[in-house]
């Protein structure tokens, strides 16, 4: 199965490769410690915006379909989706907020999803990230509280069943 890249005005999906590890990486911190800061505490940001082994998260992103959102060369977001049909990852740089970046990275999701037989995508979303899944179709299956090296986020689960 290929997937073709799509563009939405100066965006443009492409699929992750080994050398944007780095990039992932900065845009998941940023994205918490300047977007997601506003919903959680200090104290749960800190817990969050941490990647305690970047070789065992560059084996995460290369263990399931990632794609990155850019502006040129530039990784200004990117998302995942595991072969259940989770959404483990969706996040967008805090200087391209607002700008349809995560829409066209989950329409890339959903058309995989789709090409793959999945009846439902879900997502365990944050209290940031609710309202853009709402807009989107997704639902609350269920609030959640998880822990987080020590602290206790809230979030939710959500799901999309795929017409
Ligand atoms: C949530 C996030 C991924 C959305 O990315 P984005 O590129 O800004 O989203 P888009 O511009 O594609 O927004 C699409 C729609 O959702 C709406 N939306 C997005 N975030 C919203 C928010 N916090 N509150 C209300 N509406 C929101 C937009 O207004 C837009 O609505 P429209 O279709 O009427 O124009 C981004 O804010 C982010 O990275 N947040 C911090 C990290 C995070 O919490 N990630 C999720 C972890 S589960």
């Amino acid at each position: 199965m290929t997937i073709m890249p799509v563009s939405q005005d100066r965006f443009s999906i492409k699929p992750y490769e080994p050398s944007d590890v780095q990039a992932t990486i900065d845009i998941f911190l940023r994205a918490i410690r300047e977007v997601a800061s506003k919903d959680y505490s200090p104290a749960e940001i800190a817990a969050w915006a941490k990647v305690d082994d970047a070789e065992v998260w560059a084996q995460y992103r290369a263990s399931r379909p990632t794609w990155l959102a850019v502006v040129g060369a530039t990784p200004i977001g990117f998302a995942d989706l595991k072969s259940d049909g989770c959404l483990d990852m969706m996040f967008v740089s805090p200087d391209y907020q607002g700008k349809g970046v995560a829409s066209l990275l989950l329409a890339t999701v959903e058309r995989a999803a789709r090409e793959q037989g999945l009846q439902r995508i879900f997502t365990e979303a944050s209290l940031t990230a609710r309202p853009f899944f709402e807009r989107k179709g997704f639902v609350v299956v269920a609030a959640q509280r998880v822990e987080k090296r020590g602290q206790i986020l809230s979030n939710f689960l959500m799901e999309k069943v795929l017409a």
